[in-house]
């Protein structure tokens, strides 16, 4: 009997073709929306591995329901998997870090010049036909040369960010766990904050109201890393008295449901989680979790294990 593994969504045909060469049984959930709960029961019921997404909440009851062994993440971010119950059953866990950095950290510059040069308000002036020719105070934004980036977590993709802002001429400051200066003094002179943090239980709601308040009134927030790190009813309060001048987010605390007041807000940049939407990175990420996948099928230790 081939062994047989579930996919939570459609990957990259590379991914797919590493799989197939292995002769394996798959089963693909067509997306696009995530698989429900009850499907996801049922049909991990005689799967070894699996190839799993970040909207897959993996907990003890998931890894009970079938005879996992390997549970192959296509994400670097493990925040829905439940460490412990892996690890005490034995079931191997991997993700995708290092080749989504590049990716990531593009799209938080993509954020961060999108809000700090209003993007949004430009677009929908044009688009509403009530642009009346340029003017010496027409959207005037934030000149990214000489402004103080905090990174929040100093890790592959906050590195990465780093070093694109500072040939923008950006001074850059970063807090981390490790290191840096203390998150106070990050919060009150960055001109932008942008967050490179694991979701974790002392991150969530780590920038709340009472750090919004502390943040500079021209300060512009970024979040490419997980939604809940950020208060989202506070970041909203904050943007509508402009308590900080803008945000630029991939990521968002239930999504895909977005907060009205961030749709509502011409001072919001809002992306769908494209951190790492480069045909390219996919490609890689495809084939890094069916290398694993296979591994773990066949009992070796990933290339990209996480550590139980
Ligand atoms: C990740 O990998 O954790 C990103 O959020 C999605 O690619």
């Amino acid at each position: 009997m081939p062994k047989k593994v579930l996919i939570t969504q459609p990957i990259d045909e590379s991914g797919m073709d590493v799989l197939r060469a292995a002769k394996i049984s798959v089963d693909v959930w067509p997306g696009p929306e995530p698989i429900d709960r009850s499907t996801l029961l049922e049909r991990v019921s005689d799967c070894e591995g699996m190839i799993s997404m970040l909207t897959d909440p993996l907990d003890a009851e998931v890894m009970d329901a079938g005879p996992l062994r390997v549970i192959a993440q296509h994400a670097v971010g493990i925040n829905n998997i439940d460490l412990d119950a892996a690890r005490q059953r034995g079931i191997q866990v991997g993700h995708t870090p290092g080749v989504l950095t590049d990716a990531t950290a593009d799209l938080t510059m993509a954020l961060l010049l999108g809000v700090a040069r209003r993007t949004v308000e430009g677009d929908a002036l044009v688009r509403s036909g009530q642009w009346k020719g340029w003017s010496p105070t027409l959207l005037r934004g934030l000149e990214l040369r000489g402004a103080t980036l905090g990174i929040v977590g100093m890790g592959r993709i906050g590195t990465a960010v780093a070093a694109r802002a500072s040939a923008f001429g950006m001074r850059v400051i970063h807090h981390n766990r490790s290191g840096g200066v203390p998150f106070d003094r990050l919060i009150q002179e960055s001109d932008v904050v942008s967050l490179h943090c694991p979701l974790t239980a002392e991150t969530r709601h780590l920038i709340d109201a009472s750090v919004l308040r502390s943040m500079k009134s021209r300060a512009i927030l970024i979040n490419t890393a997980r939604g809940p790190v950020v208060d989202e009813e506070a970041l909203v309060a904050a943007l509508e008295q402009h308590e900080i001048a803008g945000a630029g987010l991939d990521v968002f605390e239930c999504e895909p449901d977005v907060h009205p007041g961030l749709v509502a807000s011409p001072h919001a940049l809002l992306l769908p989680h494209l951190g790492s939407a480069t045909v390219q990175t996919r490609r890689r990420m495809g084939v890094m979790v069916a290398e694993d996948l296979l591994r773990g099928l066949r009992s070796e230790p990933l290339n990209n294990g996480v550590k139980l």
